[in-house]
């Protein structure tokens, strides 16, 4: 049995959508509220990160063992540049994190960047979301610098699923998570594909983003900081800890 504390009352912080949850018990709240949301939707088709805000939700998920149906997880984004198996890669992250973990794992759609070109890659991915019937869910990190899944400053609400240029401080959270060499280029879901989605989550945990969540909560919405995009979607949750709303209002 998993203890799923009620998030902090949103009146207490004035944004609508905000789930304020204690440091200790935010793993345990997140990935309560993924396997309701499987459990409700059998054929869920979900978009996953990786990065390192997911890693505790992942591993309590993987702990619930969730019946998962026929449900799809997607995976948001991927480095160009690393072979195929490398501990790096975000297919293996996922994979390894929480995909191939679960006791029946549920079938798993990455970028085919092995095997086709890299646009030719993201066009298949779309494809592929496309047949499924588009995202249900799509759950993000929030970079440091506010981007959401490859989608770096200068992306605009109509940026399609492409190949991008990672910012200097994707590269160096890349070479965190020992790649090497440090790609300079990803695939990434486009901010487009992540606002068609029927539901977003919006994930930050630590006192590291409490700066950049306020940026993308108080901000202005601009293509600099591309999470403010999603203030606009009728279907956004953001879950975060007491740590990263520091520096709310
Ligand atoms: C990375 C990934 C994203 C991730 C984000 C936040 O570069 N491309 O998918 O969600 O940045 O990472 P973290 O959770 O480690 O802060």
């Amino acid at each position: 049995m998993h203890v799923r504390p009620d998030p902090v009352s949103t009146a207490d912080t004035g944004h609508a959508n905000l789930g304020v949850v204690p440091t200790a018990d935010w793993a345990d709240h997140a990935a309560g509220l993924l396997s309701d949301r499987l459990a409700a939707k059998p054929d869920l088709v979900v978009c996953l990160p990786t990065g390192s805000t997911p890693v505790p939700l992942y591993a309590r998920l993987s702990e619930l063992d969730p019946a998962v149906g026929s449900a799809t997880v997607v995976l948001l984004d991927e480095y160009l540049g690393l072979p195929a198996g490398h501990p790096a890669r975000c297919d293996s992250m996922l994979g390894g994190a929480l995909v191939d973990r679960l006791s029946r794992p549920p079938r798993f759609v990455t970028f085919a960047v092995d095997s086709a070109d890299p646009e030719a890659a993201c066009r298949r991915y779309d494809a592929d979301i496309a047949v499924l019937g588009g995202l249900d869910l799509v759950v993000l990190g929030l970079g440091a610098n506010g981007h959401v899944g490859m989608n770096e400053p200068g992306s605009l609400p109509d940026s399609p699923t492409r190949v991008v240029e990672l910012a200097a401080s994707t590269r160096e959270a890349a070479a965190g998570y020992g790649a090497d060499p440090v790609p300079t280029h990803g695939v990434t879901l486009g901010m487009a594909g992540i606002l068609a989605a029927r539901e977003i989550w919006l994930l930050a945990t630590g006192i590291g983003k409490a700066a950049i969540l306020r940026e993308t909560l108080d901000g202005p919405v601009t293509g600099d900081v591309p999470a403010t995009f999603l203030r606009g979607h009728p279907g956004l949750r953001v879950i975060v800890d007491e740590a990263a709303t520091a520096e709310l209002g």
